[in-house]
């Protein structure tokens, strides 16, 4: 045949040819530029009533919601994989949600009693909770509702006490996911107040508005729950300067770390922050790209251990210091080899 080329490929490339370092194991291994390593992982674990207990959660096939005393063995779990650091979400009876989720102030509730135990057990392991009402609110939102508006001021002193006890209580990191104005000025002042100026806020500071939160409220029991949607307070996801200026404010107000939310459709957010504002930034990998990972690679559809570890290693090119992800324990388990 003959070449339907009018110059050769070298004259084309001028005789750049970029799968040279493509060839070997050896050659690829020497120019990978990210790597994920087990320094990465934050789990996020659901934490459940009871003793001995492991409830499966339908729509998170492998993730379970666990006792408190379970969930000590889990944190012991995961400290010998080596994971950093994990966080914790209550699924809060029923009787214990109101109006105001006044539940959260509670030293005795599900998340303040859990941290005292992985503390005590493995005080090895960071833990992270989120100062967040959704919980713990009758409605299933993350704000104090009034007359069907999400009132900011009167949600951030709740959830700014809810911060002081969870850290009276051994936490390391407060990530409020609720996304009220001030929240996190008024969380560090408060902190400081109190004689907690060594515990760290990772502000959710970029929290779209999605659907990808499905499986959790399943998970922590708000789904059905829910009344309308969180428009007013999470952010528009065809919005990127706008999460640019909500990071910008939070740093301002004192926030250590900053996270996205959810993480593989807003790559492109988590690049912005890194390269503008330069803050150890994380994203989290929610319940919803879990489940769709999962369930495709359960169907066979997709290599699901294929495309967890491509999913992940995704975040740290577009520039993540870490990743909250189900997949942790996992993922630890593999890097180990
Ligand atoms: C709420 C909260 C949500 C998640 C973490 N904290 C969901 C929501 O805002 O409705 C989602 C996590 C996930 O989907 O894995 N404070």
């Amino acid at each position: 045949m003959k070449s339907p080329l009018s110059r050769s490929v070298d004259e084309i490339t001028g005789s750049r040819r970029l799968r040279r370092m493509r060839k070997s194991a050896w050659s690829r291994r020497l120019v990978q530029e990210n790597r994920l390593t087990v320094d990465d992982l934050i789990w996020p674990i659901f934490i459940i009533e009871g003793k001995d207990r492991r409830e499966p959660i339908a729509a998170m096939p492998g993730v379970f919601r666990l006792s408190p005393d379970v969930a000590v063995k889990e944190a012991e779990r995961a400290a010998k994989l080596g994971i950093p650091a994990i966080a914790t979400f209550p699924n809060v009876e029923n009787e214990l949600r109101d109006q105001t989720g006044s539940h959260i102030l509670d030293p005795q509730n599900l998340i303040n009693r859990t941290t005292r135990a992985i503390k005590e057990a493995v005080p090895e392991i960071g833990i992270i909770t989120d100062a967040a009402l959704d919980p713990f609110t009758s409605h299933g939102h993350d704000g104090i509702l009034r007359d069907g508006v999400i009132v900011n001021d009167e949600t951030v002193e709740q959830v700014t006490a809810a911060a002081v006890i969870q850290a009276a209580n051994g936490a390391d990191i407060i990530a409020p996911s609720d996304m009220m104005d001030g929240r996190i000025g008024a969380i560090r002042d408060a902190l400081d107040a109190n004689g907690f100026q060594d515990v760290a806020i990772m502000s959710y500071a970029t929290k779209f508005h999605s659907a990808f939160y499905g499986p959790y409220r399943d998970a922590i029991g708000t789904g059905g729950r829910l009344q309308g949607d969180k428009k007013t307070y999470y952010l528009d996801h065809a919005n990127s300067d706008e999460a640019v200026r909500e990071a910008e404010q939070d740093i301002l107000e004192g926030a250590d770390m900053l996270m996205v939310k959810p993480g593989l459709p807003y790559l492109d957010i988590i690049r912005r922050l890194k390269d503008e504002l330069r803050m150890p930034t994380f994203a989290y990998q929610v319940s919803g790209e879990y489940s769709m990972i999962k369930a495709a690679g359960d169907n066979g559809w997709i290599d699901g251990e294929k495309a967890m570890l491509e999913s992940l290693l995704a975040f740290k090119r577009a520039g993540c210091d870490g990743i909250l992800t189900y997949f942790a324990p996992e993922v630890a388990q593999i890097l180990k080899g």
